[in-house]
């Protein structure tokens, strides 16, 4: 039986074929389950005006957010390539917010093969408010 990782990356990776990067290229896609039990995908939205393009991971933050969920359990961020596409510096941010000890940021390459690692790992000694 497939488990609800195994799901969710493969809805990340159907989310990778709606990626609009022709800038780039590079076809990033996200799923996540939140806290209500529901997933959220999202993909890269690029713009002719580069530094306004959207990662995938802020895609689907933003999916659940406005459906009304709280918090990520799981994240998936899936690679076009055969290395994983850790997130960048302002997603691991972006991540954080909604984040707690027990969330599993799960990095997928185009072959399947995962690596999975908490916020603190990805983001030591982050900024907060409180
Ligand atoms: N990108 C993501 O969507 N997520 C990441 O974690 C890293 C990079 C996107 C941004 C840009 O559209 C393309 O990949 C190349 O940098």
């Amino acid at each position: 039986m497939k488990d609800d990782t195994q799901t969710l990356i493969e809805v990340a990776q159907k989310a990778q074929a709606f990626s609009y990067s022709p800038y780039s290229g590079f076809k990033v896609g996200s799923a996540l389950q939140a806290d209500n039990n529901e997933t959220y995908a999202g993909c890269n939205v690029e713009n002719a005006a580069y530094p306004l393009g959207q990662c995938a991971e802020a895609s689907a933050i933003s999916a659940m957010i406005v459906a009304g969920g709280k918090k990520i359990s799981k994240i998936v961020i899936a690679s076009p390539i055969d290395k994983f596409c850790p997130p960048c510096g302002g997603c691991r941010q972006k991540i954080k917010e909604f984040s707690d000890s027990d969330t599993q940021i799960i990095m997928s390459d185009k072959n399947g093969r995962t690596k999975t690692l908490s916020i603190a790992e990805l983001l030591p000694f982050a900024f907060e408010l409180d």
